[in-house]
């Protein structure tokens, strides 16, 4: 079928309605929002593995709480930034940019004064232009500057839900962590209220690096983890996006979706859109789905894995290896396990194997399990078990 009439969205925010799952998680983030819009500063952080949803269940989480809460929402990305100033700058200009068409952006100029200029052709952008004492008087008077902000917001709207986005760039930044601990406590301490919650966004392991920065840090945020879809939201997944295009899967075929995207939206996106591709009319066959699966595996290899992995996975001495690995998802695995199912010619190829993936970071020694090995993350997991599924039918 025809790629603009797809419902999947590989790469996009996913639309609204297309939404699905993380109930707990979106109530306990709307229990924050609610605390800030009665004085109470709240500050969370999203973590979870790429792909899985974490700046979606942010912007989702904006739009409930700026329709039913009465709340202004500001969603800053923040990839590839790497110092305090320029996150703080970039805040500063995106909650200005974001007020363009909300009753208070007169305020927020008045407030900004002459750092405010027109850009842009037909000057239909604002920006803001700070200057070296300004960013300095940013990071030093981080929470009175904040205050006075949520002041011209407080007649329109109740509370700011400030998403600070991909900050993934800042964890090893010592001033950041720093900064967000002295921030903290400044508001903890003034016994003023403070009608702003803060969503910080990034990996786990990027948590942990800001929290050996500082390590009173580990108890500042309120953790909020994402795990993978179960298998129940991946098939509701695709039997609403499929049946959203006007066509329909068997239980099997959702099961067989739901085995393979192994609850990791990112590959739940790109294999529905390869699917959709390959079928020929509105009943997805079974053999559209192994087709489109094994399209999606290029894809996904290309687009989401370090192209030196992606090319050692693709390397013509390991199609056999590959072939043997596994029947089902798994992640870890034993050498002697592996070597047991593989030829005598294999077996001399395995340790190289072994060896390149690990250097590559796609594969990790399990320090746990004598001669054990894991995948760093679900994606790779899945990817490994994907290219497995298509060496063998290519076989
Ligand atoms: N709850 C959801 N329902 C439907 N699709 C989703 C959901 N969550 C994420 N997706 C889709 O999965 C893909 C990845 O999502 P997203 O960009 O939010 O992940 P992320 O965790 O922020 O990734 P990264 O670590 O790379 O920033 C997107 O295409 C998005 O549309
Ligand atoms: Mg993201």
């Amino acid at each position: 079928m025809t790629p603009e009439s797809s419902p999947f969205r590989p790469g996009q925010p996913v639309p609204i309605e297309f939404f699905v799952g993380r109930s707990p998680e979106i109530e306990r983030l709307r229990g924050m929002v609610n605390a800030s819009t009665q004085g109470r500063f709240k500050i969370g952080f999203v973590s979870g593995e790429r792909g899985i949803g974490k700046s979606s269940l942010a912007a989702f989480v904006r739009h409930l709480v700026e329709h039913d809460h009465d709340v202004a929402g500001c969603h800053v990305f923040l990839g590839g930034v790497q110092d305090l100033r320029e996150m703080l700058r970039r805040t500063f200009d995106r909650i200005l940019k974001e007020s363009i068409d909300k009753p208070w952006h007169q305020q927020l100029i008045t407030l900004f004064g002459d750092r405010v200029s027109k850009v842009g052709l037909f000057g239909v952008t604002l920006e803001l232009n700070l200057e070296e004492r300004d960013m300095l008087a940013m990071e030093r008077h981080f929470v009175p500057s904040m205050r006075r902000l949520l002041e011209s917001l407080g007649e329109h709207k109740k509370s700011l839900f400030l998403i600070l986005d991909d900050i993934n760039g800042l964890a090893g930044s010592e001033s950041f962590a720093n900064w967000l601990k002295s921030t903290v406590d400044e508001i903890a301490t003034s016994q003023q209220e403070m009608r702003l919650c803060i969503l910080v966004v990034g990996l786990e392991e990027r948590r942990q690096e800001l929290i050996e920065k500082q390590s009173s840090l580990a108890r500042v945020f309120e953790l909020i983890e994402i795990a993978p879809w179960s298998d129940d939201e991946v098939r509701w997944f695709y039997s609403d996006s499929f049946r959203a295009g006007g066509a329909e899967v068997s239980q099997e075929g959702l099961d067989s979706l739901a085995r393979f995207a192994g609850g990791l939206p990112v590959l739940a996106h790109e294999i529905g859109d390869a699917v959709w591709r390959t079928a020929r009319g509105p009943t997805i066959e079974k053999n559209e789905i192994s087709e489109g699966i094994s399209t999606a595996a290029e894809v996904i290899g290309r687009k989401l894995l370090n192209p030196q992995i992606f090319s050692a996975i693709r390397s013509k001495s390991y199609h056999s290896i590959f072939r043997k690995m596994a029947d089902e998802p798994k992640t870890h695995f034993r050498r002697a396990e592996l070597r047991e199912l593989l030829t005598d010619a294999e077996k001399k190829s395995l340790d190289n194997f072994l060896r390149r993936m690990t250097s590559l970071g796609a594969l990790e020694k399990d320090p746990e399990v004598r001669g054990g090995y894991r995948f760093p993350n679900l994606l790779h997991a899945l990817y490994f078990w994907m290219e497995s599924q298509r060496r063998r039918r290519e076989k």
